[in-house]
C-alpha cells in the first residue's frame, strides 16, 4: 500500500453542478487552490457565475475574510480530466449515476498520484462499492455535502469497509478546514442524513395524496410546528424531486423494508417532468 499524501493544498472538483460549485467555492474560500472539472464548459460558465453570485452575497454580509475576486483567483475550470492530475485530493459530485461515479473513480485512480484522495459527495450510493473500482480502496472514503453547500455546516463522513485510519482523518481535516462540522456515519443506505430526511419527505407525499392537508399547510405544519426552516415539500423542491425519488428507491431496495416503497405520487410528479424549483416546477410552480 502507497502511504497517503500528507500535505494538501491543492484540490479538485468533479461535476460542476450545485453541489459541485458549492465545494469549489467554499474550499477556495478555504484557501485551497482548486481546479473545477466538467465535460461541459457551459456547465462550468454557469457554476462560476453562480460562484461569483454567491460570493458577492457573502462578502456583503460580511461573511468573506477576502474579496470575492481574491478567491476566484485559486479557482480554475477545466474539461479535461488529465488537468487534475497534480491535485492532492479530490471530492467528486458528478451526477448520482452509479455507472457514471464508477467510470470515473476508475479514470481518476489513473491520473492522479498515489496516496491521493479520493472524496466521493454520493448521497445514497454504496462508498465500499465506489472504492472497489479504482487500485486504492483505502485512499477512499464519502464526504457527504448538503445543499446549499455555503450556507449548511455539515459534511457527513463515510468510511468504506477498506477506507483508511488516516485516510479518513484528512477527509475530516479537509472537511473542518473547510469550515464544515464532521460527523461520521456507517456505509449503509442513505448514511444518517438522508436515511432520516428522505423517508420525511417521502411521508409528506404520501400525506398529500391522501389529502390530509395542502401543500401548503404541510409545510406551515412542519415550519411551525418544529421550527424547520423549510417545509418537507418545499425541500423537496429545493433538492429535485428525482433525487429524493432516487434515494428512496435505494432505500427500498438495499434496505428491502416496504416501509422505504416511494410514495406514488412523488414518482407521478417525477414522470411528468415535475422535478422541482430546477424544472420552475414540482409540488409548487415557480
Ligand atoms: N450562497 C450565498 N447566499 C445564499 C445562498 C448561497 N448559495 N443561498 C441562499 N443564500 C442567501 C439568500 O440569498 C438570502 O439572503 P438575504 O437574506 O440577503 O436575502 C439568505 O441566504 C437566506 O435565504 P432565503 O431568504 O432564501 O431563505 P432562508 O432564510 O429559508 O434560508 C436556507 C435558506 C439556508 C436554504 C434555509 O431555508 C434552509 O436551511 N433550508 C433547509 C436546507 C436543507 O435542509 N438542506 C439539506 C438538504 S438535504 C441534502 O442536501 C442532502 C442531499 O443528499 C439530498
Amino acid at each position: 500500500m502507497t502511504g497517503i499524501r500528507t500535505s494538501v493544498e491543492s484540490l479538485g472538483v468533479i461535476g460542476s453542478g450545485t453541489m459541485g460549485n458549492g465545494i469549489a467555492q467554499v474550499a477556495a474560500s478555504a484557501g485551497y487552490s482548486v481546479t473545477l472539472f466538467d465535460i461541459s464548459q457551459a456547465q462550468l460558465d454557469k457554476a462560476l457565475q453562480m460562484i461569483s453570485k454567491s460570493l458577492t452575497k457573502l462578502s456583503e454580509k460580511g461573511k468573506l475574510k477576502e474579496s470575492p475576486d481574491q478567491v476566484l483567483k485559486r479557482l480554475r475550470t477545466t474539461t479535461q480530466l488529465q488537468d487534475l492530475k497534480e491535485v492532492h485530493f479530490v471530492i467528486e459530485a458528478a451526477t448520482e449515476n452509479r455507472e457514471i461515479k464508477f467510470k470515473l473513480f476508475s479514470e481518476l485512480d489513473k491520473i492522479l498520484a498515489p496516496g491521493v484522495i479520493l472524496a466521493t459527495n454520493t448521497s445514497s450510493i454504496s462508498v465500499t462499492e465506489v472504492a472497489s473500482h479504482t487500485q486504492r480502496p483505502e485512499w477512499v472514503a464519502g464526504m457527504h455535502f448538503m445543499n446549499p453547500v455555503p450556507l449548511m455546516t455539515l459534511v457527513e463522513g463515510i468510511r468504506g469497509l477498506a477506507t483508511h485510519d488516516e485516510c479518513f482523518k484528512q477527509v475530516r481535516a479537509v472537511a473542518e478546514k473547510m469550515g464544515k462540522v464532521f460527523i461520521e456515519a456507517k456505509d449503509a443506505p442513505g448514511f444518517a442524513v438522508n436515511r432520516i430526511l428522505m423517508p420525511m419527505i417521502n411521508e409528506a407525499f404520501v400525506a398529500l395524496q391522501e389529502g390530509l392537508a395542502s401543500p401548503k399547510d404541510i409545510d406551515t405544519a412542519m415550519k411551525l410546528g418544529c421550527n424547520f426552516p423549510m417545509g418537507p415539500l418545499e425541500l423537496a423542491d429545493f433538492v429535485g424531486l428525482d433525487v429524493c425519488l432516487f434515494v428512496m428507491e435505494v432505500l427500498h431496495r438495499d434496505l428491502g423494508d416496504s416501509k422505504y416503497r416511494p410514495a406514488p405520487l412523488l414518482r407521478k410528479y417525477v414522470e411528468a417532468g415535475w422535478k422541482g424549483r430546477k424544472t420552475n416546477r414540482g409540488v409548487y410552480v415557480y
